[in-house]
């Protein structure tokens, strides 16, 4: 059997993304534009100027994945191209759709439509090939998703958040603290100089394997204004310390429920917030109780990119799995 080649894009939110992947696991090219600059002044990402910028850059992007990739002749060395169709902001997502739609058109290649949530999950089949079934931690800036694996390809739902996100819980404590969008990193290293004492309560929430992270988030709003209130000063290392350890308290939690009841083969760890050091340290721990095989993103392809993309749809490639150029895009897809 000889290798395939996919083309893929990512646009769903302020990243533009073009990479070229090899049999789902080898990256040939990746190459990420990034416009957090052009959001952090109004502290999230702005629709109308994310959708400009894709515009802007994704021809280029595009360019550059080809050429590092060294792909001359797309109709005979590619096997297929994909983009993200959802979830994620429309005029976004719309930009990187028919950018490959259109790359499949105009050379005459099959075309295949990817979930970015399944993205994000498929990040970790560039460590190692995934046994089945499999449980997914999907932690990211818009989504919080406890995903179940039977097999290769399927993916359901199992818990979700029932408000915040866990990125964007970062995100609004570290608003709170008077952090630049996006908060997580900074928020990070803040907390590996502090100290976890400060109690924010976590939430219990009644379904098994749901999350729920804006309680929290209003917990160090109201201890902030109350510290403030009595004159005293606040130590943000020690706050982001206690959130960060809270928020990680949550998803063991929920997790542990769901190993308990689910029996994986496998743990996946995706998303943004998949980069945080403390959140995979806890999930390894995790996993080393449970004996469980842990598959975790690079914390370079943590973050949105198109080689993700290409990851999954590799896994739709093999079942011959290809969606119409008709294909819209889904703002609010799930599985
Ligand atoms: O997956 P992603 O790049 O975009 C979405 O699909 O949402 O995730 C971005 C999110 C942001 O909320 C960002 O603050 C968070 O991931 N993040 C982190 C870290 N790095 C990025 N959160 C906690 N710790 C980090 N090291
Ligand atoms: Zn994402």
């Amino acid at each position: 059997s000889h290798d395939n080649l996919i083309l893929a894009f990512e646009s769903s939110a302020d990243e533009t993304s073009a990479s070229v992947v090899k049999n789902g696991h080898i990256i040939l090219s990746n190459i990420v534009a990034t416009q957090i600059a052009s959001h952090q002044r109004f502290g999230g990402i702005v629709p109308e100027v994310a959708s400009r910028h894709h515009l802007e850059w994704i021809d280029r992007v595009t360019q550059e994945a080809l050429m590092q990739a060294h792909i001359t002749d797309p109709e005979t060395q590619l096997s297929a191209v994909a983009a993200t169709f959802g979830p994620g902001l429309v005029g976004s997502l719309l930009i990187g759709l028919m950018a490959g739609k259109t790359f499949a058109m105009v050379h005459n290649l099959p075309f295949i439509g990817v979930n970015h949530l399944a993205g994000h999950i498929s990040a970790a089949n560039f460590v190692k090939a995934t046994v089945y079934p499999a449980m997914a931690i999907m932690v990211s800036g818009g989504h919080t998703e406890l995903v179940w694996m039977a097999k290769e390809n399927v993916f359901q739902i199992i818990g979700t958040t029932l408000d915040d996100a866990a990125g964007e819980a970062f995100d609004k404590v570290g608003r709170i603290l008077g952090l630049k969008y996006p908060a997580g990193k900074e928020m990070q290293e803040m907390a590996q100089k502090g100290h976890a004492d400060i109690h924010f309560p976590i939430a219990h929430t009644e379904a098994d394997f749901d999350f729920s992270f804006s309680g929290l988030k209003s917990a160090v709003l109201n201890y902030v204004h109350h510290e403030k209130q009595l004159d005293r000063t606040i130590n943000k290392n020690d706050v982001a310390a206690s959130f960060q350890k809270a928020v990680i308290e949550a998803i063991i939690e929920k997790v542990t429920l769901a190993i308990e009841k689910f029996q994986p083969q496998q743990l996946l760890l995706g998303g943004g917030v998949a980069a945080n050091l403390a959140l995979r340290c806890a999930v390894e721990d995790l996993a080393m109780k449970y004996q469980l095989v842990l598959t975790e993103a690079p914390i370079e392809l943590s973050g949105d990119n198109a080689a993700m993309i290409g990851a999954a749809a590799f896994l739709a490639y093999k079942q011959k799995h290809f969606s119409g150029l008709d294909l819209n895009v889904d703002p609010s897809l799930n599985f």
